[in-house]
């Protein structure tokens, strides 16, 4: 079967081909315009994805030597998500499944992430316990059987990708912020400043506006390392150990409640999915502590980490294969849950 997918929620315009459940092709296009801005605006990721759609969507096609005739299904980001972006995909796919007279399929955003782990060569099994983390969305969801979830606990505030991102306009780095944190803490001393880890007694339930502010707090104190001495060796250690420990603390909560999680419920096998998922420090210290608790790990390759189609023509396949299309007249859902 040959699954066409497109996500547009917030500020890539991505498409991808599907065959059969293997990625054929996965084209990302980033959209530049927020940088500026520290953060995305919403009506600029809209009309972006007007401008870019077609053409994304085209290149998938030839990256994927796959004609429009050739395809038995569309799937499109349904939600959640930025509405005015969600629109574009989604009425895109819908037009183009009509046109062609093929089924659509409306995928849940947070359902590409969580499958995200299956798009590679060494997929895990089921069941699983997955760690989403992006700039939206925290989650621990337990995986028992394809589409049978159930949600441990996630954030009540910030999500940890939003919290990387405002810690990094503070500190007065470029949106997003995850990438640089992590670059830069590579460099920093995780130890040199110790900010406060939320754990929130035992349950799974997240928490990060308050090492966000921690992190404002430090910096009324201490100052803001002066942008005029950047390239000067005091500011960039300063700048990195901020970086670092801010990131170290993030790594902590996310880590240690997701390998209590596996002990809890004895899965054995553990993932990792959404942007923040890119992040190496995660990435590593999540293979080494819920590997020495018995468990294999399971880390996206980084495309498809951050939003892609090739995971939404992929829950779009899954769901196909099961039998399952979608109405043309379901709406976008900003706030959909994962159920
Ligand atoms: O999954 P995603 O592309 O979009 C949402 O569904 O939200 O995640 C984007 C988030 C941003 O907050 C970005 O800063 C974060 O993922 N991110 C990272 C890294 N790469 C991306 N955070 C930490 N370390 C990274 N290497
Ligand atoms: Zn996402």
């Amino acid at each position: 079967m040959f699954v066409l997918g497109v996500e547009t929620s917030c500020d890539e315009t991505s498409a991808s081909v599907v065959v059969d459940g293997e990625v054929k092709s996965n084209v990302i296009s980033s959209q530049l315009v927020h940088s500026k801005f520290g953060g995305v605006v919403p009506e600029l990721a809209s009309r972006a994805h007007l401008r870019l759609i077609i053409r994304v969507v085209d290149e998938a096609l030839a990256m994927a030597g796959v004609t429009k005739g050739e395809l038995d299904a569309v799937a499109a980001t349904q939600g959640p998500g930025l509405a005015g972006a969600l629109l574009v995909g989604l009425s895109f796919a819908k037009a183009f499944a009509f046109g062609r007279r093929i089924p659509f399929i409306g995928v849940n955003h947070l359902e590409g992430h969580l499958y995200s782990n299956l798009l590679t060569r060494n997929p895990h099994g089921f069941p699983f316990l997955s760690l989403v983390v992006s700039g939206g969305h925290t989650m621990l969801v337990h995986v028992e059987r394809p589409f049978h979830h159930r949600l441990l606990g996630q954030t009540r505030d910030d999500a940890a990708g939003e919290a990387f991102d405002k810690v990094a306009k503070m500190l007065g780095l470029a949106y997003p912020g995850g990438p640089i944190i992590d670059a830069r803490a590579k460099l920093g001393n995780p130890r040199a400043i110790d900010f406060p880890r939320a754990f929130l007694g035992e349950g799974y339930e997240f928490s990060f506006s308050g090492i966000k502010t921690a992190v404002l707090y430090y910096l009324r104190r201490r100052g803001l390392p002066d942008p005029a001495r950047e390239g000067e060796p005091a500011y960039e250690e300063h700048l990195n150990d901020i970086c670092s420990g801010f990131q170290e603390a993030v790594v902590d909560v996310l880590v240690g409640k997701t390998v209590t999680a596996a002990q809890e419920l004895r899965v054995r096998e553990v993932a990792i999915a959404g942007g923040v998922s890119a992040n190496s420090r995660l990435r590593d210290r999540m293979r080494a502590e819920a590997g020495k608790a018995g468990c294999r790990v399971f880390t996206p390759p980084l495309e498809y980490c951050t939003d892609n189609g090739a995971m939404i023509a992929y829950v779009g396949w899954m769901r196909l294969a099961a039998g399952e299309r979608s109405s043309f007249g379901i709406p976008a859902t900003a706030n959909l849950e994962l159920t």
